[in-house]
């Protein structure tokens, strides 16, 4: 019975990816995962290629010693770059002088410590740094995922030729169910078929909704090749806009991992990317080395309110409310019905920037206690209105609770 069911998801997802889809639906083993935005490391955006194993079991002990894992971060993610061939039967092959000890001792690592594991490929024949993909080898993969106890797979989209990406990563999901064990699917196709529309349909968990993070404040650059686009954190943020009825428990647009921490920004503008990224429920994949924070980004990192706004339970995802030229109020609607607020300023000098209870849904009467997040402080209450004055670059983080 079980036998002819694996083998019906096996032959739908090769042949059919619209019944791969119903077959997802049902009782699938990745029917409860992300239920809040998946938070935890990844190796790309400051090690790119260098991955190894050493490197990857210090992190995931800095992971638990700079108190990243009680603050909520889970996931030790291995990006691009661990995988160097196939052998005569397909099998994927991990780098040998990189990982001597192969991809299960490396999760068992992980597990050990009480955190999940993750690893990457890609949809097309090669991923983006030019290592095999997972094209024609998926059911094969997600048996040897499951086999090394991967938790998450990030699945990008380089070398993807003429695929439809909906049906692709529709095949990827009903590969990972077949294979029996629950693993987070990050769809990392940088928006252009916009995923939103369908990455949930697909059983999807995240999906990029835009090209690569720079670790920089603005501004958007084409990549060497000339397709689009490394994009500053601003840039990113402006491109999420009108996406925020697509998330959800179990489903999340991603504008991509955290570059907290990695020297291209201030701290003060670390502080900013960390608390819209917060407001935006997007995944908190962090991209810095954890062996050696500062105290002020280990701070930005695991400031548990900030968190706490991320991973509320109601899901929503915030929204920019208003905006006049640099300033902007983003608010998130939280389960208790109160409203987590980002004060922004963009410019270059220290403005005011109000917040009207009516941009947040509630009467102008309406009497509110508003709290700082990064000062974890009672303000005091307010009616109809908060201001407060916001530095360069800076923002103010509020909860306004009626
Ligand atoms: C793409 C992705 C990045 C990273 C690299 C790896 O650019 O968008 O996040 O995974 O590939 O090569």
């Amino acid at each position: 019975m079980k036998t002819n069911r694996l083998a019906l998801v096996a032959l739908a997802g090769v042949l059919l990816p619209s019944a791969a889809l119903i077959a997802q639906q049902d009782d699938s083993p990745s029917k409860n995962l992300a239920l809040t935005p998946p938070m935890g490391w990844n190796s790309w955006n400051k090690f790119a290629c260098n991955v190894s194993e050493d490197m990857i079991k210090n992190m995931a002990d800095a992971v638990v010693k700079s108190g990243m894992k009680d603050a909520g971060y889970q996931y030790v993610n291995i990006d691009d770059c661990w995988q160097v061939s196939r052998d005569a039967q397909g099998n994927i092959v991990v780098d040998p002088q990189r990982f001597p000890h192969g991809m299960k001792a490396v999760g068992d690592y992980i597990h050990s410590l009480g955190l999940k594991f993750g690893v990457y490929s890609d949809a097309g024949s090669k991923t983006c740094a030019g290592r095999p993909g997972g094209l024609g080898h998926e059911y094969q993969d997600a048996i040897q995922y499951a086999a090394w106890g991967v938790d998450y797979l990030k699945y990008d989209w380089c070398h993807s030729t003429t695929q439809d990406a909906k049906a692709s990563y529709a095949n990827i999901r009903a590969a990972l169910d077949a294979a029996g064990r629950p693993i987070v699917l990050s769809i990392c196709e940088w928006g252009t078929a916009k995923p939103w529309l369908w990455g949930k349909d697909v059983g999807g968990n995240l999906w990029r909704t835009t090209g690569d993070i720079k670790d920089r404040w603005g501004g958007t650059e084409k990549w060497p090749d000339g397709t689009c686009c490394s994009n500053g954190m601003l840039a990113i943020l402006d491109m999420q806009v009108g996406l925020q009825s697509y998330a959800g428990p179990g489903h999340w647009n991603d504008p991509d991992m955290l570059e907290v921490g990695n020297g291209g920004m201030t701290d003060i503008e670390y502080r900013s990317h960390f608390s819209l990224w917060a407001i935006l429920a997007a995944p908190l994949i962090a991209g810095n080395d954890l062996r050696d924070m500062r105290p002020e980004i280990h701070d930005i990192l695991t400031n548990k309110e900030v968190i706490a706004v991320n991973q509320d339970a109601l899901g929503r995802e915030g929204e920019r409310v208003w905006k006049n030229g640099d300033l902007e109020v983003w608010a998130k609607q939280l389960k208790d019905g109160s409203r987590a607020v980002v004060l922004l300023n963009r410019g270059s000098a220290e403005q005011e920037i109000s917040v009207n209870w009516e941009d947040l849904g509630y009467p102008d009467h309406l009497n509110a206690s508003v709290r700082d997040l990064w000062q974890h402080k009672e303000l005091g209450k307010f009616a109809g209105k908060f201001s407060a004055r916001v530095g360069s670059h800076g923002v103010v983080m509020v909860t306004v609770r009626p």
